[in-house]
């Protein structure tokens, strides 16, 4: 018999024979499904027993990377085994909310993606069911992964130190040449829905605060339907004020590809400023007393630090501080759905044609690499 015992990934000292695995399925087995499954098996606390998903193509990828596992089309056998303990979802918001309440009813814990529904009732159902079953000792969490990130991390200690005076102003920027539209999640809503709404949810945990007002201005880039460019400000119920500018419009047809995603932090007294390059992540604080340059790995999607916390939590049985909530998801969802609302109310130009994004469309069929790329484009995934 194994000893339970909860064993952090950085723990050098871990004892592959002591700990207790957690047997989990995978449930969506695309780019992000993919990732969840690098990440569990290569976390010792976790055993991937099952993996889900209707595809063909993916079931054979699933065979390949996890020949330990069962490939199933459907998840029906997932939640008729009672001896599979939690479910990673990594299929689309629609069919999210029947999967978190089968996998509750069935005594298993929830690691989701996000959004955690296709529209916002659903997700505040889903919330609902969550916060209930956590009384029963069952738990989810949601891949909300800027909250798991070390620099926002930094940068609120950062702001706790008092090296900035007193926050007043939140500038967020991350535009990059990633998903087209109708490539794909169309379940999740335009750009600044589906990416945008972990930055809306970033600068509601940057500010520590509630949205008060917010006042936004959209683009429909090539003549697309729904806006994929999107620029939205306002202020905090704090009194912080906010920008948050998401597209993946940047140089969509440029020969060398690259993004601009930026954090900044300003004070009354000081400012610290965070960029990346998906590698590598840089803050740079220029405090009242310090000038620092913070340099490390950016961590990716941080799928390894959820699951480490999601591990923690069912094996200590109590809840890990930072693991973020479903709440959270629907929090950032409902008011990325009300500052797309705001835009649309407002005069919202169409610029370029549907020739030259069918143009993007053609080029990233073909991308071997490159940003956001759904793994039936990406050989490499
Ligand atoms: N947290 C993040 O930063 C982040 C990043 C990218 C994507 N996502 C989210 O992750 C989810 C998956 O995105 P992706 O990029 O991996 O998409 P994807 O298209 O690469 O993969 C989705 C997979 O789900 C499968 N699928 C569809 N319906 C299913 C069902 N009912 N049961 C099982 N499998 C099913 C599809 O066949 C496909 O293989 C989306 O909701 C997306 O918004 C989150």
């Amino acid at each position: 018999m194994k000893t339970s015992r909860f064993v952090c990934p950085l723990d050098s000292n871990r004892d592959q024979n002591r700990h207790m695995e957690i047997k989990v399925a995978v449930i969506g087995f695309g780019r992000m499904g993919r990732f969840y499954l690098k990440a569990f098996q290569t976390d010792p606390n976790y055993r991937v027993t099952y993996i889900c998903d209707p595809s063909p193509e993916s079931q054979e990828k699933a065979r390949e990377m996890a020949p330990e596992a069962k490939v199933v089309a459907s998840e029906d056998a997932i939640f008729a085994d009672p001896s599979v303990q939690a479910v990673a979802l990594c299929a689309f918001a629609d069919s999210r909310p029947a999967q978190i309440r089968r996998a509750l009813e069935t005594g298993k814990h929830v690691i989701t993606e996000k959004p955690i529904a296709d529209c916002i009732e659903r997700e505040w159902e889903v919330v609902k069911l969550a916060e209930e079953a956590e009384q029963r000792g069952l738990f989810c969490c949601v891949n909300m992964y800027l909250l798991n990130s070390w620099y926002h991390h930094e940068m609120r200690r950062i702001v706790d130190s008092g090296e900035l005076g007193e926050l007043a102003i939140i500038r967020i920027c991350h535009m990059t040449p990633g998903l087209a539209p109708g490539e794909g999640h169309e379940a999740e809503g335009p750009s600044f829905h589906d990416c945008g709404m972990h930055y809306v949810g970033l600068a509601r945990f940057l500010a520590k605060s509630e949205y008060k007002t917010w006042h936004a201005q959209a683009l429909r880039m090539w003549s697309w339907k729904d806006p994929w460019w999107l620029q939205v400000h306002g202020t905090m119920q704090n009194g912080i004020v906010y920008d948050v500018t998401q597209g993946f419009v940047y140089g969509q047809l440029s020969k060398d590809q690259t993004h601009n995603s930026y954090v900044e932090l300003i004070g009354t007294q000081g400012f610290c400023h965070m960029t990346h390059d998906f590698k590598t992540a840089v803050i740079d604080l220029h405090g009242v007393n310090v000038t620092e340059h913070i340099e490390r790995p950016h961590g990716g999607k941080n799928v390894d630090v959820l699951i480490s916390q999601m591990a923690e939590t069912i094996l200590s049985g109590k809840r890990h501080p930072l693991m973020p909530r479903l709440r959270d998801s629907a929090m950032a969802s409902e008011y990325a759905w009300k500052m797309l609302d705001d835009a649309r109310s407002h005069e919202m130009p169409a610029i370029g044609t549907l020739d030259e994004l069918e143009r993007i469309r053609e080029r990233r069929r073909n991308l071997k690499d490159g940003y956001g790329l759904l793994p039936r484009h990406n050989k490499n995934v």
